[in-house]
């Protein structure tokens, strides 16, 4: 364990400025991580407000926990370990009748990336595992990698690393693990390698990226857990409460996007229908209609900002 837990808050200026914090605000930041947006927030929530902070990682949430209690010992703060797809059960586990404002920072903290064991980084050797709470996940990387097909295998790696040679990648896999076991980190970069054709590798950034992003994902349902977390967040913010969202790929952005604008709409029936039989009304507006993104002076302190980007929405 790295004894310092060091993770620069992303696009900070702007998630301060996504709502009109006040005191007695409830706050919900269901990524808490070192709590480096979180002790931001608190300063302007003071005296009165209340800071929830989610999150699935043990040290994350023992190193926020202590962060906050020294910065604002008489804060009323609580930090709630568990996936944010179970925000109901969370939530309803701490006094609150609801939440003004949620923030989501999404994917994996520095720290860890850093840790060599919990297998996320292609940079140094570790066994395969990726999964963001050891303690309550089974499926690991490497299960993913020895037990999946070509197709499984080339679809997770195109979709979710949108990597060019997936198919080359997912062949090669399969060949090597009929010999060799592909077990570590550095194992799957030597594959990653030989599958990719050298001129390509030479271009773009490291050429196992794509790939390890595509098995983090898998391994912790990135994807499906955050639809469910939208959706639950919805209904617990309070009127002209705020929702703020910070993804880093593609197909993120897009759960987010989707998700705000089938709560922008209201009447859900066919258009021929004389009248209204569903009865639903649009619940929130959109405040960005185009996501924001990180200013270049933060991109060039902060390199992990490069693919951010801030969608916002208000409840009605
Ligand atoms: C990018 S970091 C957040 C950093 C934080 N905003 C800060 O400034 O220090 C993302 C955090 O969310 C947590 N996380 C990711 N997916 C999660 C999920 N589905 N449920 C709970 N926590 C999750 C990770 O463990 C990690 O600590
Ligand atoms: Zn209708």
């Amino acid at each position: 364990m790295t004894p310092e837990y060091r993770h620069n808050p992303v696009m900070l200026k702007e998630v301060l400025a996504s709502y009109e914090f006040r005191d007695g605000s409830v706050v919900c930041d269901c990524t808490l991580g070192g709590a480096g947006h979180s002790l931001a927030m608190a300063e302007k929530i003071l005296p009165q407000g209340v800071l929830v902070g989610i999150d699935q990682d043990d040290l994350a949430l023992e190193v926020a926990g202590k962060r906050i209690a020294e910065a604002y010992p008489s804060l009323k703060s609580f930090q709630l370990k568990g996936n944010f797809s179970q925000i109901d059960e969370l939530l309803s586990s701490v006094p609150l009748a609801g939440v003004d404002f949620f923030l989501f920072d999404l994917g994996v903290s520095s720290p860890q990336f850093d840790i060599p064991e919990r297998g996320f980084s292609y940079r140094e050797e570790a066994p395969l595992d990726m999964r963001m709470d050891p303690g309550k996940q089974t499926l690991t990387a490497q299960e993913v990698i020895e037990t999946y097909n070509v197709a499984d295998l080339t679809r997770i790696i195109r979709d979710y690393g949108e990597e060019k040679f997936a198919n080359k990648i997912a062949k090669l896999l399969v060949e090597r693990r009929l010999t060799n076991p592909v077990k570590t980190t550095f194992d799957l970069v030597d594959v990653i390698k030989a599958a990719i054709p050298a001129r390509e590798r030479r271009s773009g950034g490291h050429p196992a990226k794509k790939t390890f992003q595509a098995l983090r994902i898998e391994v912790n349902h990135e994807l499906e857990v955050l639809e469910s977390a939208l959706v639950q967040a919805l209904r617990w913010l309070n009127p002209k409460g705020r929702i703020a969202v910070i993804s880093y790929h593609s197909l993120e952005d897009r759960i987010v996007k989707q998700t705000f604008k089938e709560y922008t709409k209201g009447c859900t029936c066919p258009p021929d229908m004389p009248v209204c039989t569903c009865g639903n009304t649009p619940t929130i507006k959109v405040i960005t209609n185009k996501p924001l993104v990180p200013q270049a002076s933060e991109l060039e302190e902060n390199p992990r900002a490069r693919s951010a980007k801030l969608r916002i929405a208000e409840k009605l």
